[in-house]
């Protein structure tokens, strides 16, 4: 099966009520651990790449490993731009051969948003390529920027139909209250999100998929083992899995997942230089690196996305 857009997957997830976990990738390990993890569950699957991961490994590396992934799992993947910030990027990434692009435009003004979104929009249909579109603002790093938080905002859920009709966008992420990185509530803050903002964009929007970014939910195992290890990662605190469960179960096609695999892979190569400290052998740490990725997308899967068996 060749790379599929997230056209048909949304459509399922939207009405078997789970979301489809988007995974950024950045080199070939990773790729790896997702994709044997998607094969063993038979879930479908986004592998997403941000420019910061497309200037590091290369258009072309990227999407050979991909298409290489195709090939050994024969499930239909799903390859996606996150965090597209201007038309040339997206337009290169299209012509390069991904299904789909985002195109974040939530920096700009609500007109300039869309404009740039319909720009986007109409070069992608014309290949065939689905587009996911932003409105609202997630605090947090993206590449080299940082929103702070006084900058973030949520969706405004009276901004969503005409955001949609006007650009012509597949999907729609917005801002509930999620963040991107590991430090997403301060200590002792309790995790909240705004559910009653999806339940009106939802009610607005009904049978059109949403994306939610920031949905890490820094797993404590392996924040515990990178400081175990030498590290000093301060309190991490990241989205409550049950709260991704419950989102999965409403207008929520896509969950964005980078940061638990950041610190899958972390934790398991610390672990290994303390246990073994003359090791020179990459093999060696990025095997383990590698298996914990699995381990964690699968755990994701089964237990969070709801997508196991859906391929
Ligand atoms: O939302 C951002 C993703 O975590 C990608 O991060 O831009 O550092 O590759 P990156
Ligand atoms: P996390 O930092 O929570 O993993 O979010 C990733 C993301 O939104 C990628 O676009
Ligand atoms: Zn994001």
């Amino acid at each position: 099966m060749p790379l599929v857009t997230s056209r048909e997957m949304f459509k399922k997830a939207y009405e078997g009520g789970y979301a489809i976990g988007a995974f950024n990738v950045n080199n070939m390990e990773i790729i790896q651990g997702i994709t044997e993890a998607a094969k063993e569950e038979n879930a479908p699957l986004i592998l997403q790449v941000s420019a910061g991961a497309r200037k590091y490994a290369n258009h072309t590396y990227l999407m050979k490993l991909v298409e290489a992934a195709v090939i050994e799992t024969g499930l239909p993947i799903c390859l996606h731009l996150d965090h597209g910030d201007t038309f040339e990027l997206c337009k290169s990434c299209i012509d390069g051969g991904f299904t789909s692009v985002m195109i974040d435009g939530s920096h700009h003004s609500f007109e300039d948003n869309i404009a740039l979104t319909k720009q986007v929009v109409e070069y992608a249909h014309s290949k065939g390529v689905t587009v996911e579109g932003e409105l609202g603002r997630l605090e947090g790093v993206e590449d080299d920027v940082k929103v702070k938080a006084e900058d973030a905002s949520y969706t405004n859920p009276a901004q969503v139909e005409e955001f949609v009709t006007k650009t012509g966008v597949d999907s729609l992420a917005i801002a509930i209250g999620t963040s991107h990185g590991a430090y997403k509530f301060k200590p002792g803050q309790k995790p909240q999100l705004r559910f009653d903002i999806l339940e009106e964009v939802e009610k607005r929007l009904p049978g059109f998929p949403i994306v939610l970014h920031g949905a890490s939910s820094v797993i404590p195992e392996f924040v515990e083992t990178i400081n175990k290890y030498g590290g000093k990662m301060p309190d991490a605190i990241g989205i409550p899995e049950d709260m991704l469960r419950k989102a999965a179960s409403m207008a929520v096609c896509k969950i964005n997942i980078d940061s638990d695999l950041r610190l899958a892979m972390t934790a398991a190569i610390r672990e290994h230089f303390v246990e073994a400290p003359s090791d020179f052998d990459p093999r060696q740490y990025l095997k383990p690196a590698r298996e914990n990725i699995k381990r964690l997308v699968k755990h994701k899967i089964v237990d969070v996305l709801g997508c196991s068996g859906k391929a």
